[in-house]
């Protein structure tokens, strides 16, 4: 049997890390061809030589997604290259966890410009190509349950949006072949915690016997991920898990509407974790 996005064209965007990379990997392995964007050249070359060892597609884009300008011209490139697009998954973001009393005004413009706008650019630009090349498609963002939690801070107002976002561009795309989904994680084990104190995410690592601490920038080694996931799987998903759910959606007619999926580890994490934090 051929593979199912055999023939389609993906754009990925915060490939470079985590669920992002996960997901780039998952749906190459599926046969599309995938444009993989971030901000870290280095990281994002381990990834596409990675789906080409294992017989994938894929082109790496850096790009930072709080330029529009950057987005439209990788939607475009893609079109140019490949003759199509058909999958746009607006994964890039960010939390910094502080409460508002003490958070800064540049997290909160990153946060929105990143999880919120760089979103809704990507999402123009991909129904403008898809109209205009009349290609079928399916737009995923990745939003989180923190968008629906009471009490989530900044953050939780940026995936609030996200669901909005989604949930209104469904209803104004109701008669083209592009379907819209939220997928909302809880916990996934990746480098999500790089603005979060070290204290507490070396703590948390500590917790599952990993000594290993980040590196200047918050991130840790893929190995370290990976063996602490398997360590707290109750507690933390694998970006593996989100990525498959990314697949089902976009694997499903473009007549079945998907709305959104709520994709959590067994438990919750504990509130002292969860909730908004001075750093
Ligand atoms: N992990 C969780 O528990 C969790 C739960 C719910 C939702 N989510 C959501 O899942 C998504 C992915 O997060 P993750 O857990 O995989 O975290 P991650 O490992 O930190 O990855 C985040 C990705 O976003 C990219 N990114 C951030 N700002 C960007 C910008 N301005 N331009 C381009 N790329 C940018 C990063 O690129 P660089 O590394 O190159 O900077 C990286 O590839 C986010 O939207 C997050 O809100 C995560």
């Amino acid at each position: 049997m051929g593979k199912a996005l055999a023939g389609k064209t993906a754009i990925v965007t915060g490939a470079s890390s985590g669920i992002g990379g996960a997901i780039a990997k998952a749906l190459a392995a599926e046969g599309a061809e995938v444009y993989a964007a971030g901000r870290t050249e280095t990281a994002l070359k381990g990834l596409i030589d990675e789906i080409k060892t294992a017989d994938g597609k894929a082109h790496a884009a850096v790009i930072d997604v709080r330029d529009p300008v950057s987005i439209s011209g990788l939607v475009d490139r893609a079109v140019k290259e490949t003759g199509r697009i058909n999958i746009m998954v607006n994964n890039a973001g960010l939390s910094y966890p502080d409460t508002i009393a003490t958070g800064k005004f540049e997290h909160w413009r990153e946060m929105f410009e990143t999880n919120v706008l760089g979103l809704l650019a990507g999402c123009q630009a991909a129904i403008k190509a898809m109209r205009k090349g009349k290609f079928e498609g399916h737009i995923v963002n990745i939003s989180s349950i923190a968008g629906r939690r009471e009490g989530a801070g900044v953050y939780g107002a940026t995936k609030a949006a996200v669901n909005t976002i989604g949930d209104t561009l469904r209803q104004e795309l109701e008669n083209d072949p592009i379907r819209v989904v939220q997928i909302m994680p809880g916990a996934v084990m990746t480098n999500f915690g790089r603005n979060f104190p070290r204290q507490v995410v070396e703590g948390l690592l500590k917790s599952m016997g990993e000594n290993v601490a980040p590196d200047m920038e918050g991130k840790l080694p893929q190995e370290a991920i990976d063996r602490a996931q398997a360590k707290a799987a109750q507690m933390f998903a694998h970006a593996d898990d989100i990525a498959r759910a990314v697949v089902y959606a976009v694997t499903q007619p473009v007549t079945l509407n998907i709305y959104e999926m709520v994709v959590r580890p067994q438990r919750g994490l504990p509130d002292s974790v969860v909730r908004p934090q001075s750093a």
